[in-house]
């Protein structure tokens, strides 16, 4: 199967499953204009991620890494009318992109942006005594393990934890490999698998972003 198929099956999946939304599309055209990477989830993972909050009755939601808001607009919008969500994004000029399509979305409400590298905001959620039922890690994959470490802290118990891009095309599993986000993503493997606070899993995806995977990882 090459990498089209997947494409392809992918939007099939989206048309035969997925409402129309309109919003979603304006928002990855407004991303697209504004020049941003088109490196956010795909929409069936979108909808895998409201799901995932609707599962765990989410109410509160933490993301690191928000590009233009697009997996921020799938939670925010399965969280009940008094829930938050709190996504933290590095690039104040992407945050900016990211803003202008939470109004568009109508969820200027129920979303908090956090302009900041992650590793300085995430102490100040800790300070502010955030419990979160949900965090979505999709920022830079160097900091992987440490940003699991915080989620541990920031998740109640019974909580989950979701991690983007731990396959890479199978990279991951390439001992020899200098690349920082690789060597990032083998750490998150190496912390989950020690971390007592964690049961964890991860598995592979294919779709229009390509051949990745996801870690879930369940707080104890
Ligand atoms: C893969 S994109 C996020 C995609 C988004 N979750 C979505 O699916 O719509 C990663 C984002 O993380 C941001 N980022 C990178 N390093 C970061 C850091 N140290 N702290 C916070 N955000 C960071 C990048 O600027 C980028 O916008």
């Amino acid at each position: 199967m090459t990498s089209e198929r997947f494409a392809e099956v992918d939007h099939w999946i989206a048309r035969h499953l997925l409402p129309p939304d309109p919003v979603l599309d304006e928002v990855l055209k407004a991303n697209a204009a504004a020049g941003l990477a088109a490196i956010d989830v795909s929409r069936v993972i979108g909808s895998l991620l409201a799901l995932l909050c609707g599962l765990v009755r989410a109410h509160r939601v933490l993301e690191i890494g928000t590009l233009g808001g697009y997996s921020a607009i799938h939670m925010a919008r399965a969280l009940p009318a008094d829930g938050r969500l709190v996504t933290i994004e590095a690039n104040p000029r992407t945050a900016e992109v990211a803003r202008a399509n939470f109004a568009r979305a109508d969820l200027v409400k129920r979303i908090d942006l956090r302009v900041g590298k992650a590793l300085d905001v995430l102490p100040g959620l800790v300070d502010e005594g955030h419990a979160f039922d949900l965090a979505f890690i999709d920022a830079d994959k160097e900091n992987n393990a440490a940003y699991a470490d915080w989620a541990a802290t920031l998740v109640r118990p019974g909580g989950l934890v979701v991690i983007d891009n731990v396959v890479r095309e199978g990279r991951i599993t390439d001992d020899l490999s200098t690349d920082p986000q690789i060597l990032g993503t083998r750490s998150l493997y190496a912390a989950m698998r020690m971390d007592a606070r964690f049961e964890a899993t991860a598995f592979q995806i294919v779709g229009t972003k390509g051949w990745d995977g996801l870690m879930l990882a369940r707080r104890r």
